[in-house]
């Protein structure tokens, strides 16, 4: 078991559920991270508030099941990696006709891994039941989603704590808001290393070996940031080697993208930012693997060997042996290939000064 149960910046998300005109959330929002700020700022715990008013999911749209990770549309891949960057929640939320209303539920149904092991708050609103009906009914929904109810919560009877639209502060209810944020915060705390221990699942059923790891195929709306990622990876490129015409440095946007017509490109997130890439295709049953990135403050915990290993269990059936290239300086590479098996062929380099690694590919026995 992890021992990792500190608080060290801790990343809450504040989810409004409620969006039509007129509405009482962002008041009742703006009261409950105003209230806990002491708590949030003396232990530098960062506050994001999804209001899902601007957010503006539209009814899902995603034809996969989200447990398979694979979205199609940016607004899923956009909400997914604020959801995946939390550590816990607070659902700030309305009681529609004694239930939750339907933009929270469909907010929650967008997603699937990145809500779990992570505990959720809630503050609720409404009339005579100040909104615990609703918060009862989404209970039932988040455990399917193994989150974590906490035990505290604050519910606001509108008669009682609305006056001009705005939340009648006293110090009992601020002292409520804060007791809340510290269960969920000491909760949360612990549930991070249950999501390192157990939660790794980075998506197409790859356990990953750090916690917070997403991979998938790369989209359009990646490449930006890939761009981005590449030329850092590749300025310790250019160290090592003393030379800085290596074409990584060199490509655009547009040559990344044309980039995808001809190589499969899958990155890896982890809570939400993009840390590591590679790329592969298949030549005449040689299944050229390029572009393996890993973010520098990312380097040696295991990723590279991951998603290398990942990258040759994608390789078509016909393959017979993996090839790659890398700087004839880059030693770090180099032993990574090694210890994956791979073999120089080229010691004393290339006339471009890269030397060449192949592997065979081992058949099932
Ligand atoms: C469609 C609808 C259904 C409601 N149903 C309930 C209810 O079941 N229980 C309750 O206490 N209040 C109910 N209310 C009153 C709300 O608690 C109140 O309007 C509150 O301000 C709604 O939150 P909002 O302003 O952020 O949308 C309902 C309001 C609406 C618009």
């Amino acid at each position: 078991m992890s021992s990792n149960t500190s608080s060290a910046s801790l990343h809450i998300l504040v989810i409004v559920a409620s969006t039509r005109p007129g509405r009482l959330a962002p008041a009742i929002t703006d009261w409950f991270v105003r209230a806990t700020l002491p708590e949030t700022a003396d232990r530098g715990i960062t506050v994001d508030i999804a209001d899902l008013a601007d957010i503006g999911l539209p009814l899902l749209d995603e034809p996969e099941h989200p447990a398979s990770g694979h979205y199609l549309h940016q607004h899923t891949r956009a909400w997914s990696r604020r959801v995946a960057a939390a550590d816990a929640f607070v659902i700030v939320t309305p009681e529609y006709n004694y239930g939750m209303p339907a933009v929270l539920k469909n907010a929650v149904d967008f997603l699937y891994q990145e809500w779990a092991w992570k505990p959720v708050a809630f503050v609720s609103y409404g009339n005579t039941s100040a909104g615990t009906r609703s918060v009862q009914m989404t209970k039932q929904v988040v455990t399917t989603l193994k989150m974590m109810p906490i035990g505290a919560t604050v519910a606001l009877r509108i008669a009682d704590s609305i006056r001009d639209g705005q939340v009648v502060e006293s110090t009992r209810l601020d002292e409520a808001a804060r007791a809340m944020l510290r269960e969920l915060t000491r909760v949360a705390s612990v549930m991070r290393s249950l999501r390192t221990d157990t939660d790794t699942d980075a998506g197409d059923g790859v356990a990953g070996p750090v916690d917070g790891l997403s991979l998938a195929r790369a989209h359009a709306d990646d490449l930006a940031e890939l761009l981005v990622l590449q030329r850092c990876c590749w300025v310790q490129e250019a160290l090592a080697n003393d030379t800085l015409d290596l074409q990584p440095l060199r490509e655009t946007l547009d040559d990344l993208r044309a980039s995808l017509s001809t190589w499969q490109v899958w990155c890896v997130r982890r809570n939400g930012r993009l840390v590591a890439a590679v790329r592969a295709r298949d030549h005449a049953g040689t299944w050229l693997i390029g572009r393996l990135m890993v973010a520098p403050d990312q380097t040696g915990n295991g990723i590279g060997s991951w998603l290398l290993s990942y990258v040759e269990q994608q390789a078509p059936a016909g393959v017979a042996r993996y090839d790659l290239f890398t700087g004839h300086r880059s030693t770090r590479n180099i032993e990574l290939y090694e210890r994956a098996g791979y073999a120089l062929t080229t010691t004393g380099g290339t006339p471009d000064g890269s030397v060449h690694l192949t592997k065979p590919r081992q058949r099932a026995a």
